[in-house]
C-alpha cells in the first residue's frame, strides 16, 4: 500500500505554499487543560518537516464527537511544542483565509474543531470544498481518524494533491508489520462493543497464536461461555453465532479470574473472583491475579505482542490489569504494539511507553486496519 502513497517528502515545491495538514489533536481534556499529549507529540515530524522547507502550515482536526469543543485548549498545548503556532477561531471561510493569507514562511496556524460544522461528519462536498481552498496541498497525519468518511478525510483529499504524514506512514508501516507476528505470537483485545470488535478478533485469530480478550469485552464472552457477569457491562447486540464461533476457537484466551465490585465501589482488597463466583449485585472491573499471571508468562516468551484497550476500568482505580500486562511488556524482548488511546495514557501513567516498540495515535482506526488491511483515509491517498 505504502507505494501507493506519496508522503510529504515528495512535495514538489513547498517554500511559501500553504499546506492543509490534517493532524491528530483529539486529546484528552480535564478543567480546559490538555492531560496526554502524546499525539501531539506524534505530529511534529511533520510539522517541523514543513515549516523547515518554509511551507505555510495550516493545521487541521476534531475534538470530541459533538462538533460542541473547542480546539483551543489544544491550541495552547500544541503551543509549548510549536511557539510559532497561532489561532484562529474560525474553521472555514473569509476569518480562516484571512489568517491562512497572513501566516509567513515557516508559520503555523490551527484553525478551529472541523466538527463545528455539520459538513465534516457528514461528508459534505461543500465544506470539504471550503477547507481546500485554504491551501495548495494536503497532508493526511491523522491515523486516528482515517477510519471516518468525512470531509476532511475522504473529501479534501479528491480536490487537493494528498500526500502522506510521517505519522501516517509509520503507522501503515509498522501495522502491516504487525500482521506477520512472530511466534509466538500474542494480540490482546479490551475495551467494550463485541460487534466493532469482531472483525479484528477474528482477523488476529488467523495470524496470531494467541488472542486474549480482556476488559469489558470479556463479559460478553463469559455470557454466551454461561458464566454470570452480574450487573456487569455487557453488549446489548452480540451475535450470538459470531461469538460461539469464537469461542470454540483453541487460540482464543479469557480471563481466568476477575476483579469484581458492587456497581460504582471503588477497587477494594481481595475482591478476586473466580469466574462463576461473581456475585450478582457485583460487576466484574478488571481481569485477576491468574490471568495477569498467565498473560505475563506468554509474554515473557512472546516474538510478538500486540495491544489495543485496556483491561480494567482504570479511571476508576483498577488498574491491576493493565498495569501489569505493562510491566510483562516493558520487562520482555518481544516486537511490542501498542494503540488506543486509553491504553496508551494508561501506559504513558506508568512510564513505560519507551518500552514499546511502536506505540500507534489510533484506536478504532488502529483496529479497523488490522481487521481490514486498509482504511477510507488512506485509500484517498493512494495514486
Ligand atoms: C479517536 O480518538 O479514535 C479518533 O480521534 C476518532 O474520534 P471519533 O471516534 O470521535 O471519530
Amino acid at each position: 500500500m505504502m507505494e501507493n502513497m506519496r508522503s510529504v517528502k515528495d512535495i514538489p515545491r513547498l517554500e511559501n505554499i500553504p499546506v492543509l495538514v490534517r493532524a491528530a489533536l483529539n486529546v484528552p481534556i480535564e478543567n480546559g487543560k490538555v492531560v496526554n499529549s502524546f499525539r501531539l507529540r506524534s505530529a511534529i515530524p511533520t510539522i517541523e518537516f514543513l515549516r523547515k522547507a518554509h511551507a505555510r502550515v495550516v493545521l487541521i482536526g476534531h475534538i470530541g464527537e459533538k462538533g460542541t469543543e473547542t480546539l483551543e485548549p489544544v491550541y495552547q498545548a500544541m503551543k509549548e511544542l510549536v511557539p510559532e503556532l497561532v489561532w484562529c477561531s474560525s474553521t472555514v471561510g473569509a476569518e480562516a483565509r484571512a489568517a491562512v493569507r497572513d501566516l509567513p514562511a515557516g508559520g503555523v496556524l490551527m484553525l478551529e474543531n472541523l466538527r463545528r460544522d455539520v459538513g465534516e461528519v457528514g461528508n459534505s462536498p461543500e465544506f470539504a470544498r471550503k477547507l481546500a481552498e485554504l491551501a495548495d496541498v494536503f497532508v493526511e497525519d491523522s491515523f486516528d481518524v482515517c477510519h471516518r468518511e468525512h470531509a476532511s478525510v475522504v473529501g479534501v483529499p479528491k480536490l487537493l494533491a494528498p500526500y502522506a504524514g510521517f505519522q501516517v506512514m509509520k503507522e501503515v508501516e509498522e501495522l502491516t508489520k504487525a500482521l506477520s507476528p512472530k511466534s509466538p505470537s500474542l494480540a490482546v483485545i479490551g475495551g467494550a462493543k463485541f460487534t466493532t470488535k469482531e472483525p479484528v478478533l477474528s482477523k488476529l485469530l488467523e495470524k496470531y497464536d494467541r488472542v486474549f480478550v480482556g476488559g469489558a469485552l470479556a463479559n460478553d464472552f463469559m455470557v454466551a461461555a454461561g458464566h454470570s457477569v452480574g450487573k456487569s457491562l455487557v453488549s446489548s447486540d452480540v451475535d450470538e453465532l459470531a461469538i460461539r464461533t469464537l469461542l470454540k476457537n483453541p487460540k482464543l484466551m479469557l480471563p481466568l479470574d476477575e476483579i469484581a465490585a458492587p456497581e460504582g465501589a471503588a477497587r477494594i482488597e481481595g475482591n478476586v473472583f473466580a469466574l462463576d463466583r461473581v456475585p450478582k449485585t457485583s460487576a466484574v472491573y478488571d481481569d485477576g491475579p491468574k490471568t495477569s499471571a498467565a498473560l505475563a508468562a506468554f509474554v515473557a516468551r512472546a516474538g510478538t505482542v500486540l495491544w489495543n484497550g485496556p483491561l480494567g476500568l482504570y479511571e476508576k482505580g483498577f488498574t491491576d490489569g493493565t498495569e501489569l500486562l505493562a510491566k510483562a511488556i516493558g520487562a520482555s524482548k518481544a516486537y511490542s504494539i501498542l494503540g488506543g488511546g486509553d491504553t496508551v495514557a494508561a501506559v504513558e501513567e506508568l512510564n513505560l511507553s519507551q518500552r514499546f516498540s511502536f506505540i500507534s495515535t489510533g484506536g478504532g482506526a488502529m483496529l479497523d486496519f488490522l481487521a481490514k488491511g486498509t482504511l477510507p483515509g488512506l485509500r484517498a491517498l493512494e495514486r
